[in-house]
């Protein structure tokens, strides 16, 4: 074998490792509907909540390292939204991360699509309303980054597996 073949073979193994890496993350598409179109009264005294797809709290995006999320959010409140990914690093990517300063706001009666990669990381997070304290009335979820396969961590999968989120409920409208 001359130099320039195996130069050629060394060159195919890399492209195939690439691809074969390549594979293992996927595109999730997500469409999701926020309204403010439920009352809740967990503490006594009705209130309108902010829901996703009428869910409060929010669905899960369940996904797994590397995978690319596009989350296309349909803004029915009658004020702008911007929804925040919390602990999702957003590698050169920060004008996906909706916070004031680096995303504009969904305005009403529109829709946008966040577009992101859970580039290396594992974990829980959770996503959120990032402006005009909507994340009090809802609007909120969780998050799941899993491991790929390929990568081990130190303890065995989890025989069930479920997300808490924690936060303060207040008794007037987050718009009072
Ligand atoms: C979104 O929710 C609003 C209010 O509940 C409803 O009027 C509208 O039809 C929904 N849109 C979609 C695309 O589901
Ligand atoms: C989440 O994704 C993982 C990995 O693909 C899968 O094993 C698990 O069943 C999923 N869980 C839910 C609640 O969809
Ligand atoms: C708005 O939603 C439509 C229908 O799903 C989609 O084709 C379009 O790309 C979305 N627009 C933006 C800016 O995300």
């Amino acid at each position: 074998m001359d130099l320039p073949s195996r130069a050629r073979l060394v060159l195919l193994c890399v492209s195939i490792f690439i691809f074969l890496d390549g594979v293992s993350s996927i595109d999730i598409f997500l469409d999701w509907n926020v309204s403010s179109d439920l009352t809740i009264a967990p503490v006594g005294q009705k209130q309108l909540v902010i829901t996703i797809n009428g869910m409060f709290p929010g669905p899960l995006i369940n996904c797994t390292t590397n995978d690319f999320i596009h989350v296309n959010i349909f803004n029915n409140l009658d004020e702008p939204f911007l929804m925040t990914w919390n602990g999702i690093q957003q590698r050169l990517n920060s004008w996906q991360d909706g916070v004031s300063g680096t995303n504009c706001p969904i305005q009403p009666g529109t829709n946008w699509t966040y577009a992101f990669q859970t580039k290396d990381q594992i974990g829980s997070f959770f996503y959120f309303p990032s402006t005009l304290f909507q994340k009090a009335a809802g609007g909120f979820g969780p998050i799941r980054v899993n491991n790929r396969i390929v990568i081990n961590v130190p303890f065995d999968k989890p025989a069930e597996e479920f997300d808490v989120l924690i936060g303060d409920w207040y008794f007037y409208e987050y718009k009072a």
